[in-house]
């Protein structure tokens, strides 16, 4: 990426998560100064590294909180704006902490963001907001929205919202991006492909249930520097709209992410099983974000697997760092966290 080269100051709410702190090591390396706002709900160690760098700072602190906010967006030219309750699971777990960080905490940081003449504003969306499409439709960003969750409910609030604030100064994008995998420096194990290859490196066997539904991948690489490329394309472009995140040759059915694990580990098992747990199924078209940033992947879900298999077998992952991130973790996290979180 060297299409940026001026130094921006960017505010990124939740840097301390699986994709900002990816981001953060991006932004850094391309010289751009940067903010981290995190309320470190899970804990500060992916952020470690850049603690002492120059271009770097960190607020602890709730994007509800006004006060806070007007201290992280001081001298800010662009916020990247990723801190929330994320999934559909964490966000069912703690509904009341989810409307109050996912929506109320959004339009309260892009309130002020405004009023304090930020010039963009970058929203983490998702195409969970499609929730179930009729299988030979390729959900675009005009394709009617079928949630079947809080969380993506939520983030529909957010990008209506923020569509209807931008001007001339203040520059609103909203990014739904697809399911994402691949490593960061919090590495999420409620994300299928990053729990495939877990489950296929030390039980052999994958279980998987839908396995007929279609998702958009993206890694969180790509996931970055779609961001990146965001910052640099003149506002008048892109303000005020909605950006499906990924790329269309990334769309598969569970099925075909299996293929792919069976193709790099040939002895692993496969069992399939019936579930109306999760109804999300969808395929997205990305074109109009192709066609503004020409944007290609860097990586594919081949890559993905094989730096998590990797990380696993020479233990710079290890089973503690699963068990901490998958999903029935997380979903007995929210549960114990609703009180204390929501106010
Ligand atoms: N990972 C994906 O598959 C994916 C896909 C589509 C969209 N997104 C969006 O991208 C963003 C980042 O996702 P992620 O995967 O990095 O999630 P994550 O859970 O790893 O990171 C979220 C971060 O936000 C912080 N946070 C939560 N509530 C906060 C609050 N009230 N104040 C300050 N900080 C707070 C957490 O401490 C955490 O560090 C989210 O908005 C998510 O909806 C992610």
């Amino acid at each position: 990426m060297k299409e940026i080269n001026y130094k921006k100051r960017i505010l990124i709410t939740g840097g301390a998560g699986y994709v900002g702190s990816t981001l953060i090591r991006d932004c850094l390396e391309e010289g751009l100064i940067v903010r981290c706002l995190d309320l470190l709900i899970y804990d500060g160690r992916p952020i470690v590294g850049f603690i002492n760098h120059p271009n770097f700072e960190f607020i602890r602190g709730d994007i509800r909180d006004a006060e806070i906010l007007r201290k992280a967006l001081k001298d800010i030219d662009c916020v990247v704006h990723l801190a929330a309750i994320v999934g559909d699971i964490p966000c069912r777990a703690a509904p009341k902490s989810t409307v109050q960080i996912n929506f109320q905490g959004t339009k309260l940081i892009a309130d002020l963001a405004k009023e304090m003449g930020i010039e963009r504003f970058i929203f983490g969306s998702t195409c969970s907001n499609y929730g179930v499409v009729n299988s030979n439709e390729m959900a675009t960003e005009t394709t009617r929205l079928n949630p079947v969750s809080l969380y993506a409910e939520t983030k529909i609030d957010c990008e209506r919202y923020l569509t209807k604030i931008h001007d001339e100064k203040f520059a609103t994008i909203c990014l739904r991006f697809g399911t994402a995998y691949g490593i960061s420096f919090r590495t999420r194990f409620d994300l299928l492909v990053n729990s495939f290859a877990y489950e296929a490196l030390t039980k052999k066997e994958i279980i998987a249930f839908a396995v007929n539904t279609w998702r958009p991948y993206i890694h969180v690489a790509d996931m970055s520097l779609i961001i990146r490329k965001m910052l640099c394309i003149p506002a008048e472009k892109i303000s005020g709209q909605i950006f499906n995140a990924g790329s269309t040759s990334q769309n598969f059915t569970k099925r075909d992410v299996i293929e792919v694990l069976k193709r790099i580990m040939p002895g692993i098992k496969t069992k399939y099983i019936e579930s109306v747990d999760d109804r999300r199924d969808y395929r997205v078209d990305f074109s109009k974000l192709e066609n503004i940033i020409g944007f290609k992947p860097t990586k594919n879900l081949e890559d993905g697997f094989r730096e998590l298999i990797y990380c696993f077998k020479y233990g710079v992952i290890t089973e503690n760092n699963y068990e901490a991130n998958k999903l029935e973790t997380l979903e007995k996290f929210f549960k114990e966290k609703e009180e204390v979180l929501g106010n």
